[in-house]
């Protein structure tokens, strides 16, 4: 393991908190406009559970359930193709529901293809997905989150959910790591 450290903060705690809002407030009206006032939001772990608990407080919509999934993803580094592992509980209901997918960053894309495509064959009534943070960049598989925070260049960052080797989760910010 290389002995990472943090090179530079790219998004305050103040500059997360109105991306956050602002998110928030899009999929409120979204929702609002449609008539749906039911929602079920599907944190996946781990980094993407700071980031869910403060947006769901945001949204406003008269039923918001909180749902937890873990995807672990093995990347092949010969092929750059990747292998996802799921973990969903098995009460988790979907059938007729308004699926909201949180997740911190979307990188290859691999994830959440796989994790869409295993949710819509439950016949959910909407899926969407939301992520705080977007790599299109490094994209592999064809994937497009509905709602953005913001977009980043080919960078590892780490802080507010986002870890390196399971470090600097609790960090307020957003920060880019590096040798
Ligand atoms: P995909 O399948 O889109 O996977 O390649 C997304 C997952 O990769 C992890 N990831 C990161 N984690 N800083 C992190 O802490 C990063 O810059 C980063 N880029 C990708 C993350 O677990 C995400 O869910
Ligand atoms: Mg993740």
């Amino acid at each position: 393991m290389k002995n990472l450290r943090i090179k530079n903060i790219l998004f305050s705690k103040e500059d997360i908190e109105s991306i956050i809002k602002k998110i928030a407030d899009q999929i409120s009206c979204d929702y609002n406009e449609q008539q749906i006032d039911a929602l079920t939001v599907i944190c996946v772990l781990k980094g993407a559970a700071v980031f869910a608990s403060d947006l769901i407080r945001h949204i406003e919509l008269s039923d918001i359930r909180l749902e937890f999934i873990t995807a672990s993803s093995y990347l092949n580094s010969d092929t750059s193709s990747g292998e996802v592992i799921l973990n969903v509980a098995d009460d988790l209901a979907v059938f007729g529901k308004n699926i909201l997918i949180v997740e911190d960053i979307v990188d290859t894309g691999l994830t959440l293809n796989k994790i869409v495509k295993q949710f819509k064959a439950f016949n959910p009534n909407t899926i969407k997905v939301c992520t705080l943070f977007d790599k299109p960049d490094r994209r592999i598989a064809d994937f497009t989150p509905d709602y953005v925070g913001c977009t980043i260049p080919d960078e590892f960052i780490v802080g507010y959910g986002l870890d390196y080797a399971e470090m600097y989760r609790n960090l307020p910010y957003v920060a880019v790591v590096g040798e």
